[in-house]
């Protein structure tokens, strides 16, 4: 039986006061478990924002993947959560010289001679940095679908623009497609751009705004992405309370949620999807209730 299902059986049959089970809140007649969504990847088990971790979520069974966004000095669009290279790249072997080695400062030949699996575990060394394009490439090979996110866009003037331009060469903008991708930010202004440049995007704010400002927020994103120690019951509630841009309730994907617990925590919120490192753990927790 789904999480969900289970939730609202013992709520019947117990009423809810005396319950003690974190599922207790799930929305009473809702039996869909929540989505799972491997954060950058399946980034517990393969090197983050790679192909390879796209490819684990794809042999985990894992449909949805997050990514970061960014952009390189000569305009390219790249997978990278981090606005230096130093963390997931051997950039400060490659080139000592050019601290404090950001993205936007390095072209894509460059970034291209860089391994960005070694740092996670030698066999994956040799992993390179994809471009988004590259990125968008395997999703669809693998039959998977993408929650995207826009890094950093104060760094990056026009990114929205360009991400959108991209989205449509790839075929990411058709009917068979749409329903197939989230953009999202932590940056309110940048979603408001992606809207207005091609409202059928559906799109996620990062982070809880207080509930008196969501209906603000409604007018311009179909989700609200919060932080899983950030929201209450009471505040998904407020959330779907609202109609977004495209007239549907809004919904919740929360982060970053990597053990049984905290998954039986957010889906007893009545959250909509479930952002993780460790897709096999959530899922196994949610078939587990
Ligand atoms: O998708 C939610 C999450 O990715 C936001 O935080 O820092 O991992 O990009 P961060
Ligand atoms: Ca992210």
């Amino acid at each position: 039986m789904h999480a969900r299902a289970v939730a609202a059986t013992i709520t019947a049959l117990l009423g809810t006061a005396a319950l003690l089970s974190p599922l207790t809140a799930a929305r009473a007649g809702d039996t869909r478990e929540p989505t799972v969504l491997a954060h950058r990847g399946a980034s517990a088990y393969a090197p983050e924002n790679t192909l390879a971790a796209v490819d684990k979520a794809a042999a985990l069974g894992v449909t949805w993947v997050e990514n970061d966004v960014q952009r390189t000095r000569d305009g390219e669009l790249v997978v990278l959560h981090d606005d230096s290279l130093a963390r997931t790249t051997d950039v400060e072997q490659v080139f000592p010289g050019r601290a404090p080695w950001k993205v936007k400062d390095f072209t894509f030949a460059e970034i291209a001679r860089l391994d960005a699996g070694g740092w996670f575990s030698s066999s994956y060394t040799g992993t390179r940095v994809p471009t988004l394009a590259q990125y968008m490439g395997r999703i669809e090979h693998n039959h998977e679908n993408l929650l995207l996110e826009i890094k950093n866009p104060e760094l990056y003037p026009g990114i929205e623009r360009q991400i959108v331009t991209l989205l449509g060469d790839e075929g990411w903008l058709d009917g068979r497609h749409l329903g197939r991708i989230v953009v999202q930010s932590f940056s309110a202004d940048s979603l408001r751009l992606v809207h207005r440049l091609r409202a059928a995007v559906t799109t996620g704010y990062l982070g809880t705004p207080p509930a008196s400002a969501l209906r603000g927020y409604a007018g311009f994103t179909d989700l609200i992405n919060p932080s899983v120690n950030s929201i209450s019951a009471g505040y998904v509630s407020s959330v779907h309370a609202c109609r977004g841009p495209h007239g549907r309730p809004l919904r919740v994907f929360t982060w970053t949620v990597d053990d049984a617990a905290t998954t039986w925590k957010a889906v007893g919120y009545g959250v909509d999807g479930i952002i993780t490192d460790k897709p096999d753990v959530v899922r196994a927790a949610l078939r587990a209730s």
